[in-house]
């Protein structure tokens, strides 16, 4: 199959990108004590070099508050001791080619706490997470089979309720971070709103059991996502591009529904976004999240594309043909690539020269989410050399 299609560029706001190939967020524990060190620099400039147009940064805390339940070594995004590496991240992106926006995050609500850890995680109301056995892909419930001493656990740390206070705290933080990626250069921010982390938490009748303006209705259930859109929009203006990213279900029987997060599409679209990035599931449902073949967001992807005009991205696309299919049909308008950028940088580059048959393919064996479930930094089994990146210099060098 023809693949031109993947190349041709896309306006995203007021960014313009050279082609429909994102890399989808993907935390990699690459971080030096939560800055950007040199692997995160090397790791990036890799995936620019491939021929991404897009990578959106992975999932970054707003604030100390956002960043505290976190058992990961992931990246912060509030000080000006913050900046400097983000910055060069973003002038060593830049410089191959490629746009770079950054997933902010307000918090991580009920997940990523571990049990008795002492931590308490901050969430819409008092509600912990239970991953079963039965909802998670037999690649990862093996690891936690064999692994006793796992730092995610399959059960999480019951949550505290935030104040209404606490809220409007992250809200603003919210903004301040956005103030930030603009003078940091970023391309854009997306807002980290899937996968049963805070956000998502407020948009879910089984996480969010509130009886004041943040609950209870759809409407008052999608209100700290919408005020986060406006104070965020209000700082960022269209000076770059605004997105966030929603799961299409969270697939809890008791959870939130594709019905009403097209409803909530449509609302946050009309609130000022320039796109929507969809995933699917939350971690009580990861085998919807870290799909075991292709193209199962599509139709939910469609689904949204049907009620707002703003450029969608979805993963779950490892077959170049079947990425290619995607955007040809209208299904998608940009493909996130997450874990066969991991098995191979050079996936776009690849598809692009003609040599698709060349790619080193993903084999879906997650041991790439087991190191972050284990808080290690991400590590590939079929690419050996995948987070080794800062001693790769050929890879680095045009
Ligand atoms: C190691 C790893 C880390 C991830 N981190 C994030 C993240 O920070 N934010 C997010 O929204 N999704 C995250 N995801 C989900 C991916 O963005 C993507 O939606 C998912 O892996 C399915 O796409 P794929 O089949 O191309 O891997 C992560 C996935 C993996 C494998």
């Amino acid at each position: 199959m023809a693949h031109e299609v993947l190349f041709k560029p896309i306006k995203v706001g007021p960014v313009e990108i050279k082609n429909r190939l994102a890399l989808a967020p993907t935390n990699t524990n690459y971080s030096d004590n939560h800055l950007v060190g040199d692997q995160t620099l090397s790791w990036y400039t890799t995936l620019a070099k491939g021929g991404l147009g897009l990578l959106v940064f992975e999932a970054t805390p707003v604030s100390s508050e956002a960043a505290e339940t976190s058992i990961y070594n992931i990246h912060h995004f509030w000080g000006p001791e913050h900046v400097p590496g983000m910055r060069r991240l973003v002038e060593s992106v830049h410089s191959h080619g490629a746009k770079i926006f950054i997933q902010l995050s307000p918090g991580l609500g009920i997940q990523a706490a571990k049990r008795g850890s002492g931590v308490i995680p901050k969430a819409p109301s008092r509600v912990n997470f239970r991953m079963q056995a039965e909802n998670m892909p037999e690649s990862i419930l093996k690891w936690f089979a064999g692994n006793p001493n796992m730092v995610m656990e399959l059960e999480g740390e019951m949550a505290e309720e935030l104040t209404e206070e606490e809220i409007e705290r992250r809200i603003s933080a919210y903004a301040q971070a956005c103030i930030l990626a603009v003078n940091t250069g970023f391309d854009g921010v997306e807002i980290h709103s899937p996968h049963g982390y805070l956000v998502h938490d407020f948009l879910s009748p089984r996480y969010n059991k509130r009886t004041d303006a943040y609950g209870g209705s759809l409407e008052n259930r999608m209100r700290f996502l919408l005020r986060i859109i406006s104070a965020a929009k209000e700082v960022i203006e269209s000076r770059i591009a605004l997105g966030a990213r929603l799961s299409i279900d969270e697939r809890n029987e008791d959870g939130i529904h594709f019905d009403e997060m097209r409803q909530v599409a449509m609302a946050s679209a009309k609130a000022g976004l320039d796109y929507l990035s969809v995933s699917d599931g939350c971690y009580e449902q990861a085998k919807y999240f870290a799909p075991d073949e292709d193209g199962t967001m599509l139709e939910g992807a469609m689904g949204f594309k049907d009620v707002i005009d703003v450029p969608v991205m979805t993963p779950g696309l490892h077959n170049p043909d079947h990425a290619a299919a995607a955007i040809e049909d209208g299904k998608t308008d940009i493909v996130g690539l997450s874990r066969p950028v991991i098995a191979d940088p050079e996936w776009a580059n690849k598809v692009q020269n003609g040599e698709a048959d060349r790619i080193r393919r993903c084999v879906r064996c997650n041991h790439c989410i087991f190191c972050l479930f284990n808080s290690r930094a991400v590590r590939c089994t079929v690419n050996r050399q995948n987070g080794q990146e800062r001693f790769n210099l050929n890879r680095l060098l045009k």
